[in-house]
């Protein structure tokens, strides 16, 4: 990773801690993932590949530049994102990386833009949105990811209760390996077979 895009993370990372500190109302938040999480999908990507890349929870970019370095020169980050002023807070951050020509920037609803992707388009679906509506999208990011495809969600740990019975469906499904992870705040992991 450049020195460039290094300095930039721990900024936003400060940034982050400093303005959700200061900010009551949740859906204000930055809400990033933690540093360590950042790690661990650039290491998911780079392992698998991944050049096919879909996030669903953009905020202002923290975790897109994580996956968009990883995914390299011939990858793709594709980053949804409902909240107007995070999107734009987002592409600025883009810019400043030099990432922006690597990362689609789609501001909207999540379950709309899935229910438009083509089937077996995405190597890596990273989930980090509205936590209550993952069940209600389950058909479709199942539908999107190709066969070893990899699925990420965050905050399997911190909201464990609440995404309780999302997992435990995933983990029912045929054709499908699981794994929670304790990174961050805690990733849990489904392959497609
Ligand atoms: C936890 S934050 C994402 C943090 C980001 N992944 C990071 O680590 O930098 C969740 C984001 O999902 C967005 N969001 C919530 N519901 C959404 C939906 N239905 N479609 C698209 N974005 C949504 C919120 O506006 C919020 O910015």
């Amino acid at each position: 990773m450049q020195a460039s895009l290094k300095a930039l993370l721990r900024e936003l990372e400060t940034f982050g801690r400093q303005h959700d500190s200061s900010v009551a109302e949740r859906t204000g938040r930055m809400l990033n993932i933690t540093p360590d999480t950042g790690e661990f999908l650039a290491v998911l990507t780079r392992s698998m590949g991944a050049t096919r890349i879909l996030e669903v929870g953009t905020s202002n970019g923290y975790s897109t530049l994580w996956l968009a370095d990883a995914a390299g020169a011939a990858g793709t980050v594709t980053t949804l994102e409902l909240a107007p002023e995070k999107a734009t807070l987002a592409r600025a951050n883009f810019a400043r990386a030099g990432l922006h020509e690597r990362i689609r920037l789609v501001e909207g609803e999540a379950g709309a833009f899935l229910a438009g992707c083509d089937s077996a388009s995405v190597d890596l679906l990273f989930l980090d949105s509205e936590r209550r509506a993952y069940a209600g999208w389950w058909p479709e990011l199942a539908r999107v990811l190709r066969p070893g495809g990899l699925l990420v969600v965050d905050n399997a740990v911190s909201h464990a209760q609440e995404l309780a019975p999302f997992m435990q469906a995933v983990r029912e499904e045929a054709g499908w390996s699981t794994s929670l992870v304790p990174v961050g705040k805690g990733e849990f992991l489904a392959v497609k077979h």
